[in-house]
């Protein structure tokens, strides 16, 4: 009998490691678990191959020596340091989908505290938000996920207090006649958070970012960002600045629409535009992470520029890349433990 207990455990010694780790090889768990070791990190997840050029070309992340890259699912988490703190570097690619599977990843697979997400935007207030400036939003929705009501209204049951959408008042000429595409209606996204129960959904439209991490964000705000290209005559026509604003919003297509972002700006108040923030946000509240979002703004949405300002910040994103990033980075080192607590505390 002895005997065979043993030789059951033995072999679910030698399953067990198997077995547990799915599709992740023994070698990536390996590694999984020595990257963990060291103890908690900051995500800095970026949106682009553009934007993860600019954090590799420059230098201020340094990579690990021992272990500095590991690739599950076709992603590859970079281990590495920015001044002075732990941090793994992750790539999402575009739009919702992809931003949501890399940051689950991360935080499924390694000991992150927090998450800063960098990338590129548009602005849907440019009398307040600029194209040069990084905009830092307090909360974020996803503005994607509609509830499209048939010609003639619709009694169907959906949330009609967010936004809607009508398409007859954006008739070019005659604007009370009716049109096909009648309205949408603007709808929370279901939120499955580790502090519920599983399969217990939370409607959620707005999403908050971190209370401490958006009080250091303030911090920064001071950074002085390049106005002009190098010492050359080509210059944003304003100074840009790193600026928190209250909303941004997110949705799986760019707008190239001035009424569409007006209609944005003036229903929902947003103020910054993408395509993977919101969906961030949406993952690190279901784990009860700590996030905050940079974007740079490159455009107006679709509403014309003054000047040349919108090729011009072609060649001045990336330094403003590295200098909010890196003051960013700066800050959280010096108060490296105080997201700790994060990790399963009420924060939102
Ligand atoms: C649609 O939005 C407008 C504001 O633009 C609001 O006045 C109206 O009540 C909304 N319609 C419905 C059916 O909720």
């Amino acid at each position: 009998m002895a005997f065979h207990n043993s030789a059951f455990f033995l072999l679910l010694l030698i399953a067990f490691p198997l077995l547990s780790h799915a599709e992740i090889s023994e070698e990536v768990a390996q590694k999984i678990k020595r990257i963990n070791a060291k103890g908690e990190y900051y995500g800095l997840v970026v949106s682009g191959e553009a934007e993860l050029k600019v954090v590799l070309a420059q230098g201020w992340f340094r990579p690990d020596q021992d272990l500095p890259t590991v690739d599950i699912s076709a992603r590859r988490f970079r281990v590495g340091d920015v001044q002075g703190c732990r941090t793994i570097l992750a790539m999402t690619g575009s739009g919702s989908v992809n931003a949501a599977q890399a940051t689950q990843l991360l935080l499924t697979h390694f000991r992150v505290k927090g998450v800063i997400h960098y990338g590129r935007a548009a602005s849907a207030r440019p009398n307040d938000l600029s194209i040069g400036d990084i905009a830092i939003p307090r909360q974020l929705a996803h503005t994607g996920v509609w509830y499209w009501e048939k010609f003639g209204g619709d009694e169907g049951s959906f949330t009609r207090e967010i936004a809607n959408l009508t398409f007859s008042k954006y008739n070019v000429g005659e604007k009370r006649v009716n049109n096909k595409l009648q309205s949408v209606y603007f709808q929370p996204e279901t939120v499955y958070s580790v502090k519920a129960k599983p399969e217990v959904g939370t409607a959620k439209f707005w999403f908050r970012v971190d209370d401490k991490l958006f009080a250091t964000a303030r911090e920064i705000e001071d950074t002085l960002l390049d106005r002009c290209v190098g010492k050359s005559l080509i210059c944003l026509e304003q100074q840009p600045k790193i600026k928190r604003v209250e909303k941004g919003g997110s949705a799986n297509f760019y707008v190239n629409n001035e009424a569409y972002r007006d209609f944005l700006k003036t229903q929902l108040n947003i103020a910054s535009l993408d395509t993977e923030s919101a969906a961030i946000a949406m993952v690190c509240e279901g784990e009860r992470k700590a996030f905050l979002a940079m974007r740079s703004i490159t455009n107006y949405a679709g509403g014309s520029s003054a000047g040349n300002d919108a090729s011009v910040i072609q060649q001045l994103w990336y330094f403003h890349a590295h200098a909010a990033i890196v003051a960013l980075f700066k800050k959280l080192a010096v108060g490296d433990s105080y997201l700790e607590s994060v990790t399963g505390s009420e924060i939102w």
